[in-house]
């Protein structure tokens, strides 16, 4: 591998048990062609001492903040300005805390301060430490800076627990920094997508809906977007504000998202059908606001025309991407749907459970493919999306 031949990347290590797997990580960006500097708290030398990382980077460790010989090397500042990218990993709650508040009471939360490269989280911690509101509002604010986040899994914890709160294997980590570095994997791609939900008038004032936001759609848009692709976003009504640098067109029903994605498919190379599309609509739509004068009022419904089936249907049909929501069996019956709308690649979630879905500003995924499948953990859904994309980013070149 050498995706990151001349990338100069700083490790930034925490005090978490995930530390371990930083040693790994460190040699998965060095086979990558990455050069990599360590920085390390001092909670983190209680779990792995500097010489291990030493040894494994071949360079002395920093770990001081003012060491006149740790500055001699290479002061602070100077290696702030040093890296292309900084990975903190594993990034724990008490050092998102810190850094949150713009403390610099370490190195390498002082370094944090003074870098202008771009800052990646990769969280490790207990769930419920995860899942705090303490540490998701420091998240938010980290995220509103412009710090990236990349996980955590979901899964069997060190503490014994399971849940969110893992830090993403190495391998994993790696993959997403040499992703970062090659943004542009869908550049000169068309992508034709669909989101939110569609209404389907009943009269004038009233409509046949459903809970979809839209925000599944609109971040898949926008990693779409940024790995370079071009795209056309197809939205039902939704509260969101159209993304910068994508083409959206607005529609109500399902027939109009249904002529507006013909109208278009013919040009795209990748068709995401993300929408919540109305499987039914009313028969007859009242001219004027129904009474209500009856105690039982019957509406009558037909079937409205399955876009994604349709597109996949076509004879030269685009590398093509449906979502499924499944309250059981997901990967059973996604898997026959995807199948039976021949797609290229099919996007499950599990419907009716505590946290994601409709409405939730996370979600996980389930991504099948005729001869693989990724498992997505539970994450906030603008990251959810990225990974999504650089999947299908991948399976469209393995296609093509
Ligand atoms: N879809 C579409 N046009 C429709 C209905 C669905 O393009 N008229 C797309 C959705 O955007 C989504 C996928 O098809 O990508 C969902 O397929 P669907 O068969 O509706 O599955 P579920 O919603 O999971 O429902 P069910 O299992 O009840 O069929």
């Amino acid at each position: 591998m050498s995706g990151l031949a001349n990338k100069k990347i700083l490790l930034g290590v925490t005090g978490g048990i995930a530390c371990y797997k930083s040693a790994v990580l460190l040699r998965a960006l060095q086979s990558a062609g990455a050069e990599v500097r360590v920085v390390m708290t001092p909670a983190a030398q209680a779990f792995v001492t500097p010489l291990t990382f030493q040894a494994l980077s071949g360079h002395p460790v920093y770990t001081e903040l003012l060491d006149p010989a740790q500055e001699a090397a290479m002061d602070h500042i100077s290696l702030a300005r040093w890296a292309d990218l900084v990975m903190i990993a594993p990034a724990t709650a008490d050092f998102m805390a810190r850094v949150a508040t713009g403390q610099a009471n370490d190195l390498l939360a002082t370094l944090c301060l003074a870098t202008e490269t771009q800052i990646v989280l990769a969280p490790a911690m207990n769930r419920q430490m995860w899942l705090n509101s303490a540490t998701q509002d420091n998240l938010q604010r980290l995220i509103q800076r412009g710090y990236l986040c990349w996980g955590p899994d979901d899964g069997a914890q060190a503490c014994g627990e399971t849940g969110p709160g893992r830090m993403l294997e190495p391998e994993a980590l790696c993959q997403l920094v040499e992703n970062y570095f090659s943004p542009g994997t869908l550049q000169g791609v068309k992508v034709l997508i669909t989101a939110g939900a569609t209404r389907e008038p009943i009269d004038p004032v009233r409509y046949v809906g459903n809970r979809s936001s839209g925000k599944m759609g609109y971040a898949v848009a926008e990693s779409m977007r940024d790995l370079g692709a071009e795209v056309t976003l197809v939205s039902g009504p939704t509260a969101l504000t159209s993304p910068s640098k994508i083409t959206t067109i607005q529609v109500e029903t399902a027939a109009e998202m249904y002529s507006s994605v013909m109208a278009h498919v013919d040009n795209c190379d990748i068709f995401i059908a993300v929408a919540a599309v109305a499987d039914y609509r009313p028969n007859h739509i009242a001219s004027n606001k129904i009474k209500k004068n009856k105690e039982i009022l019957a509406l009558e419904l037909v079937k409205n025309p399955d876009i994604l089936a349709e597109v996949a249907a076509k004879n030269d049909p685009p590398f093509t991407v449906g979502f499924a929501a499944e309250t059981d069996q997901v990967e059973q019956y996604a898997d026959e749907k995807r199948r039976r709308k021949q797609l290229d690649m099919i996007a499950a979630n599990r419907v009716g459970s505590r946290v994601g879905g409709f409405e939730s500003d996370q979600n996980a995924l389930l991504l099948l493919w005729q001869d693989g499948r990724e498992e997505l953990p539970m994450m906030e859904k603008s990251y959810l999306a990225q990974r999504l994309a650089e999947r299908i980013a991948k399976q469209f070149h393995a296609r093509n």
